[in-house]
Formats: C-alpha cells, structure tokens, sequence
C-alpha cells in the first residue's frame, strides 16, 4: 500500500504527527535513520517520502544519520519517489552558511557571520578582527535546538571563556560562526512555520531564560531527548502563537525562499531588531510544534494547528501521486 514514509531519527518527536496523520487518516510509517542498510539495487517502497531528519542528529548519539539521510534520498530521487524536503532541504538544515546564503539570495538579510574553521587561536584572531567593541555570538555551523549558541559581551570575555568550551562541542562540520548579537527592543525571537511552501502560523518566544528553543514537549523538561543540562525550564508559557501573523511582505519573501530553495517544511526564526530590520538567522526543515501555544490559540487539533496541516498536505500529496499512478 502506498503510504507517507517519515523519514527520522529521533522517536520522541513522533508522537504530536502520529496522532495528527491518525485524525486525518492518512497512512504513515516511519523510517528511522539513526542507521540502516539498503540494497541499492533494490527499488523503494512506493509513497511519499517525508525527510524529518534533524541538524541535531549527532546530539543523540545519530552522528552520521544525515549523512546516510542524504545517500537514502539519492537512492529514492534516482526511482523518482516524492520526497517532501528533499536533498535541497537537508542540504540546508546541516549548514547555516548554506542556508544564509539562500536566505541572501531570495532577498532576506542575515546577521552579520564570519565562519572560521575549528580552530581556537583563528576563532580569537577573527573576533579581534571583526568583532572589536561589540557583544559576539558563538554558534557551530551545524546546530539545533540552541546547543553551543554562546553570547559573549565583547570579545574578552569570548577570550577568557575559549579555554574552557569543552573539546566535545567542537562543531561537528568542523564550522564555527561567530556572529553580531541582534539586539531585540523586547526579549523575543518569532518562529514563522511554514507547510507546503505556506504560512501557517508564527510563535513568538521568550529567550529570557536562554537560547535552547526547541518548541517541542518533550525538549521541555528533563527528558532522554534533552539531556540533563540542555534543558531550560521556564514559568511562563515561553511560546505564544502571534494571532495577527506576520509583516505581509516578509511573509511573501519568506514563501519566495522556501520556493527557490525547494523546501517544503520549515519553522524561520528571526529577530527584529532596535533599529527596525529583521535578521533571518535560523532556518529548521526539521521542525516541531509547541503544543501548549498551539492550545492556548484553539489551533490544537485542528488542520490550522502545525501536525494538523502537516498531515493535510502529506495526505494530499499521497492522493495526488496515487492519482497519478492510476
Ligand atoms: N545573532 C543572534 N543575535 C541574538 N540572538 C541570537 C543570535 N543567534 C542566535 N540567537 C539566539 O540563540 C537561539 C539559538 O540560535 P540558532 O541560531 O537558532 O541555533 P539552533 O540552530 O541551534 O537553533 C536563537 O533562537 C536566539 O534566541
Ligand atoms: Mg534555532
């Protein structure tokens, strides 16, 4: 039978999409990703093909599931199989530089970043360089949910602090970003999510108590998903769905990109700074909804939540290639 195959590695993410393609009745099952083998003599399963994989894979032990992601969609885009976030989508999910350059592209401004190669001494010699008298941001090119993001206030304390980062979080590409700190009016960055290509809805965020913002559930308390360290436990609700939206026209350039860059799914993060202009400097194809913000809007459940339009258009694309192939 032909079904939606959701291609990942990180079980506990599951479940809010179970129920959601449960609701809508479409057909699913997973692919996990964490590791696997594959004739590639052999043809893929038919269905549409769903690629959740995840810039944090290498955080759960999974350090080379995306790149066995990205054999496995070779593989399924040689028998020409639908995959929604394709090969383009993880391309971009395992690199910032990559996705701000796409960003740049499609006419969206990114933070100010200089990527230095892992190397302490160069990593000091470039915040001297280009970052002298102003707060510094440190992030691995390949991120997800906030690990390793450091803001320092100048460039000594980037320096005091250097000897001390411990040697395991080293960027895994071997990439780190330093970057200028956007300085928000109020202690918030927006998550605009985004479904087939559309706008469903953004979550303002409170970063108050750091910057670890991984919108789901499980990433919310103490949970094998996020080991003990990881975790920031808030009292207020930190996300809060935005009921007016967003600006018309970022929303219309933000549509553009996720067009030009052949992707599908993904939760944007941006901050609108001091001064007015709003910084894109987060882009997640592998993305997660807060369920809390999602019942406190009276979207929970329904096609306007984000599972709930998830398994719509997934189901909707399962129909039409069945339509297709009849
Ligand atoms: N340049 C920046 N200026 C201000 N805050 C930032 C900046 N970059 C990241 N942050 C904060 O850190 C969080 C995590 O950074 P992000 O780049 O989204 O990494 P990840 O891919 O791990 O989610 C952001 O959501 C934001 O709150
Ligand atoms: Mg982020």
């Amino acid at each position: 039978m032909s079904v939606v195959h959701v291609i990942h590695e990180n079980p506990l993410w599951l479940p809010p999409l179970a129920d959601a393609f449960d609701a809508a009745g479409v057909p699913w099952q997973e692919l996990d990703l964490s590791s696997g083998t594959f004739d590639l003599s052999s043809v893929p399963p038919e269905g549409v093909f769903y690629n959740r994989m995840s810039a944090s894979s290498h955080t759960r032990g999974h350090r080379y599931a995306a790149e066995l992601t990205a054999a496995v969609l070779a593989w399924l885009s040689r028998h020409g199989r639908r995959v929604v976030n394709g090969p383009a989508a993880l391309d971009l999910e395992i690199s910032k530089v990559r996705q701000y350059a796409a960003l740049e592209a499609a006419g969206l401004t990114v933070p100010r970043t200089v990527m230095v190669q892992d190397d302490r001494a160069a990593l000091l010699a470039a915040a001297h360089r280009y970052f002298a008298g102003q707060p510094v941001i440190l992030k691995p090119n390949r991120g997800g949910k906030g690990l390793g993001v450091r803001l320092f206030a100048d460039v000594d304390a980037l320096a005091r602090q250097l000897d001390s980062l411990p040697q395991d979080e080293a960027p895994v590409d071997g990439i780190w970003l330093l970057q200028e700190y956007v300085r928000a009016p109020r202690p918030v960055i927006t998550r605009a999510e985004f479904v087939g290509g559309r706008f469903v809805y953004a979550v303002e965020v409170d970063t108050t108590a750091g910057f670890e913002l991984c919108p789901a559930e499980v990433c919310a308390v103490g949970d094998a998903a996020c080991p003990v360290g990881e975790t920031v436990v808030a009292e207020a609700p930190r996300f809060r769905i935005l009921p007016d939206g967003i600006d018309a026209g970022l929303r219309a350039k933000l549509e553009a990109f996720l067009s030009q860059a052949g992707i599908d799914v993904a939760g944007i993060e941006f901050i609108q700074d001091d001064a007015g202009r709003t910084l894109v400097y987060d882009v997640n194809t592998n993305t997660n909804y807060n369920a809390g913000a999602e019942e406190a809007a009276g979207v929970a459940g329904t096609p306007r939540s984000g599972p709930g339009a998830l398994a719509r258009f997934l189901g909707a694309e399962l129909a039409g290639g069945r339509r297709l192939a009849a």
